[in-house]
């Protein structure tokens, strides 16, 4: 778990990481929206629970909380659900319904506190409303990106992510080489299926978020992109040109597992 930064005055990131040695490292985002009804926007890595708990704690208190926002039940967004089902009984879960059926086999899921969302939808969350819109990348069927046209901002899930050198917090730590390549490794890979699709569909998934214009971009894998809308749209316009991605096999695995079990400071 990382501290938690500011991504404008009404929100707050709850940053965390994931180093891969040899290959670099993923950004693992949640966010606290503090609207009239305060939105929490996924629950972190569960190996950092306790901590990303504590983070919460110092930007809003759990029980305040009247919504918890789960993009998709993928475990690097899933991680404190079950404990902040517990810590925030006053906020429903707003998430996409199979979702919450498939989660609901993991752990004893309430699912009367289940409020249903796919692409389309609405939440009230006091002072605007939000609306749920299918991110243009994505690797799991029950993603739902969340659209907050009072802010211009769209929370995109994993999509405009990246593979970047170093735990960051702004984007212009990266150069534009490092951003590209970053952003073509990670989409190779959260959605291999770019390579598969008719291009022209694929010019109009990116063309829903061009529509949209959202000033500010929240990823799960990227720093807040503030004005950077095009130049994330034509990365991601341009992967199905990108060689697919490689899984490390398992020498060069096993390579990766000797070097996280070593350390960073030795590895
Ligand atoms: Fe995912
Ligand atoms: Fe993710």
């Amino acid at each position: 778990m990382d501290t938690p930064y500011e991504a404008g005055s009404d929100v707050t990131v709850l940053p965390s990481h994931l180093d891969v040695p040899g290959v670099g490292t993923l950004v693992v985002n949640a966010f606290v929206l503090k609207a009239e009804q305060p939105v929490l926007i996924d629950t972190g890595i569960g190996i950092d629970s306790d901590a990303f708990i504590e983070a919460l704690r110092s930007v809003v208190d759990p029980r305040d909380l009247r919504w918890i926002w789960l993009t998709h039940d993928d475990s690097d967004h899933t991680g404190s659900l079950p404990a902040l089902m517990q810590a925030a009984p006053n906020a429903r879960l707003a998430t996409h319904p199979l979702g919450a059926l498939r989660m609901s086999t993991w752990f004893p899921l309430d699912l009367e506190r289940v409020h249903a969302i796919s692409p389309g939808a609405t939440i009230d969350a006091g002072d605007r409303t939000l609306r749920a819109v299918m991110p243009p990348t994505f690797d799991n069927p029950t993603s739902t990106a969340l659209h907050d046209e009072s802010t211009s901002t769209l929370f995109c899930v994993d999509a405009f992510g990246a593979i970047v050198p170093r735990a960051i917090t702004s984007l212009d730590d990266l150069t534009e080489d490092e951003l590209v390549g970053g952003m073509t490794a990670w989409t190779t890979f959260d959605s291999p299926w770019a390579h598969m699709t008719d291009r022209s569909r694929f010019g109009q998934a990116l063309d829903v978020v061009r529509t949209l214009a959202p000033h500010r971009v929240l990823s799960a894998h990227l720093p807040p992109a503030l004005g950077r809308l095009e130049e994330l749209l034509k990365i991601v316009s341009a992967v199905p040109d990108a060689d697919p991605f490689q899984a490390p096999d398992a020498e060069a695995f096993a390579q990766i597992a000797a070097a996280i079990a070593v350390g960073p400071a030795s590895a």
